[in-house]
C-alpha cells in the first residue's frame, strides 16, 4: 500500500518546509517535492495543513485499579482518545503488585494486548525493593521496558525509602534504565493529612494544602543528589512547581543527566479550581499550584530547562454513580464520588491524553508561548528521543513509522467533553475555545482518524521494545 500526504507543510522539532510524503508499507519511504507523480493507491490533500508526526504521550495510566476502582478508560478507550487528540503512541506504567516482574508485565500486556489502537510502549512502578526484585530488573531490557518508575510519597504503597532508590538507580545506571521519579515528601504529606482529617478539614482543597510545594521541591533535589551521585539519568514525572523547575535548572546547570516532564493540568489551573463545587475534578497527585507555578513551568518549557509535556492521564468519573453513554454502550464507573465527603477518598488523577495536543497548540503556539518546533519537540520528538522510541516514532523523515498529524491550525471550535473522546463525564478545558485541531491522523500509514470519524481498532496497537536510555536532551 502506497500513500501521498501532498502539499503539506512538515512542522519539525527544528524545521519547517512545505514537502510530499511517501508512505509506503505503514513507513515513510520518501519525503520530496512533487511525489504527486507516483504512482500511488491514494494521495491525500494536505494544502493549507501543516504535517506532524503523532504525539508521544509517555505518561498514561490505563485500566489502573486504585481507590476501589479503576481508572476509567482501558486500553482500547484512552487510545482511541490519545488518537482522536493527535497522540500516536503512549507509554502506560505497569504497577507492581508482588516480587515477580514479569508477571506483572505480562499481567499488563493480557490486559493491553487485544486492546490496544495506537502503539505503545511500558515503564515498570517499582514500589517493592527486594534483592530478588534487584535480580529481575536487568532482565527487562530484553522485553523493551527501559525506565523504571520510583515514589517518594504513598508512603503504605507505592514510596521507596531512599536507599531503595539510590539502589534502583545504580541498577539503572549499570544496565541503561531511565529512572524516572514522582517527587513529594511522603512522610509530610501522611502527617499533614492525619491533621487536616482530625480537624475536619475534608474538603477536596485540602487535597493540595496536604501535599505542599516544599515537599516536591524537596523531593526533586533528592532526586537530583542522587543523580549526581550514582551518575544514573533522572527524570522527574509531573513536574507542577516553580520550585520543582529551579532546581532542575541547577542540576542541568552543573550538567547532571536530569530532565522533566509536566503536564497540561499544572499549565494552565491553580488550587482555586479545588474549591470550586465540582473541585475534586482536579484532584491529582501532585496537586494544582499556584499561577507563579504555571509560569514558571512555562517558562521551563521555553528555555529547555523541562523537554517533555505528558498528561499524566488517569481518568475517573465526577459522578461515577450516573452512566455515560461509550460506543453505544452504557457505561458507569466509581470515581470522584467515593470521596464526597472525605477528600482522601477522591481517586486522584484526571483526564488528559487526548486534549493535550489541541491545548498546547492553542495555550502554546496560538499564544505565543512557543514555537510550532517548540510544540512538535516536547509533544512528539524529546519524548521519543528520551524514552528509546527515537526515530522510530517523534519524526518524520524516511525510515521512521508514518505516524502522522494533518492539522489543521485554522480549525476554531468551543471545546469540552464532547469533542474529547475520554471516556469519562468531564473534561478540564470545558468551554476553551481552540484554533488549532487534528483532521487526519495516521498510525503507521492507515488512517485511523479521520475528522471525526473513528477508522482505528482494537487489537492493531502494537507494543514497542523501547531501546536503553541514550542521551540527556
Ligand atoms: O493523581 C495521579 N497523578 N494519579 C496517577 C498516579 C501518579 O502518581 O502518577
Ligand atoms: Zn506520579
Ligand atoms: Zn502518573
Amino acid at each position: 500500500m502506497k500513500t501521498i500526504i501532498c502539499g503539506g507543510t512538515i512542522i519539525s522539532a527544528s524545521d519547517e518546509y512545505k514537502a510530499d510524503i511517501l508512505i509506503e508499507d505503514g513507513k515513510i519511504a520518501q519525503i520530496g517535492i512533487d511525489l504527486s507523480k507516483i504512482d500511488v493507491d491514494e494521495i491525500i490533500d494536505a494544502n493549507e495543513k501543516l504535517v506532524l508526526p503523532g504525539g508521544v504521550d509517555v505518561h498514561t495510566h490505563f485500566d489502573l485499579p486504585m481507590f476501589n476502582t479503576v481508572s476509567s478508560d482501558d486500553h482500547y478507550s484512552g487510545h482511541k482518545a490519545a488518537a482522536f487528540g493527535g497522540t500516536t503512541t503512549v507509554i502506560d506504567f505497569v504497577p507492581q503488585t508482588g516480587n515477580d516482574l514479569k508477571k506483572d508485565i505480562d499481567g499488563w500486556l493480557k490486559k493491553s494486548e487485544p486492546k490496544a489502537a495506537i502503539d505503545y510502549g511500558f515503564h515498570m512502578n517499582i514500589s517493592i525493593f527486594n534483592q530478588d526484585v534487584a535480580d529481575q530488573i536487568p532482565g527487562l531490557i530484553d522485553l523493551g521496558i527501559t525506565s523504571l518508575k520510583v515514589f517518594t510519597a504513598y508512603n503504605s504503597t507505592l514510596r521507596l525509602p531512599d536507599a531503595d532508590i539510590f539502589k534502583v538507580m545504580r541498577i539503572a545506571k549499570k544496565y541503561g534504565f531511565l529512572t524516572m521519579l514522582h517527587a513529594e515528601n511522603g512522610d509530610i504529606i501522611e502527617i499533614l493529612v492525619q491533621e487536616a482529617v482530625t480537624a475536619g478539614n475534608l474538603t477536596p482543597e485540602w487535597h493540595a494544602h496536604t501535599r505542599p510545594a516544599w515537599g516536591a521541591v524537596e523531593a526533586v533535589t533528592r532526586g537530583i543528589s542522587f543523580s549526581a551521585q550514582t551518575e544514573a539519568p533522572l527524570y522527574i514525572v509531573h513536574m507542577n512547581a516553580a520550585g520543582e523547575v529551579d532546581q532542575l535548572a541547577y542540576g542541568r546547570d552543573l550538567g547532571l543527566q536530569v530532565m522533566g516532564e509536566t503536564c497540561p493540568q499544572y499549565l494552565f489551573f491553580t488550587v482555586e479550581q479545588l474549591l470550586r463545587p465540582d473541585g475534586s475534578k482536579w484532584i491529582c497527585s501532585p496537586p494544582m499550584r499556584s499561577e507563579e507555578d504555571n509560569q514558571r513551568l512555562w517558562l521551563g518549557i521555553m528555555e529547555g530547562t523541562i523537554q517533555v509535556v505528558g498528561t499524566d492521564h488517569c481518568p475517573f468519573f465526577f459522578d461515577g454513580s450516573k452512566s455515560i453513554t461509550y460506543e453505544e454502550i452504557d457505561i458507569k464507573i466509581p470515581g470522584k464520588e467515593l470521596g464526597k465527603e472525605d477528600f482522601t477518598k477522591i481517586p486522584n488523577g484526571l483526564p488528559g491524553v487526548g486534549d493535550r495536543l489541541p491545548i498546547l497548540w492553542t495555550e502554546g503556539v496560538g499564544k505565543g508561548r512557543i514555537t510550532p518546533n517548540q510544540f512538535v519537540a516536547v509533544t512528539a520528538t524529546n519524548p521519543a528521543k528520551i524514552f528509546g522510541l527515537y526515530p522510530k516514532k517523534g519524526v518524520i523523515q524516511p525510515g521512521s513509522d508514518a505516524d502522522i498529524v494533518i492539522w489543521d491550525p485554522n480549525k476554531r471550535l468551543t471545546y469540552g467533553v464532547e469533542w474529547s473522546k475520554h471516556r469519562t463525564d468531564y473534561n478540564l478545558y470545558e468551554g476553551w475555545e481552540l484554533e488549532g485541531y487534528p483532521v487526519k491522523v495516521f498510525l503507521r500509514g492507515k488512517c485511523i482518524v479521520d475528522g471525526k470519524k473513528w477508522q482505528g481498532n482494537a487489537g492493531e496497537g502494537k507494543f514497542i521494545k523501547r531501546m536503553p536510555f541514550g542521551q540527556v536532551i
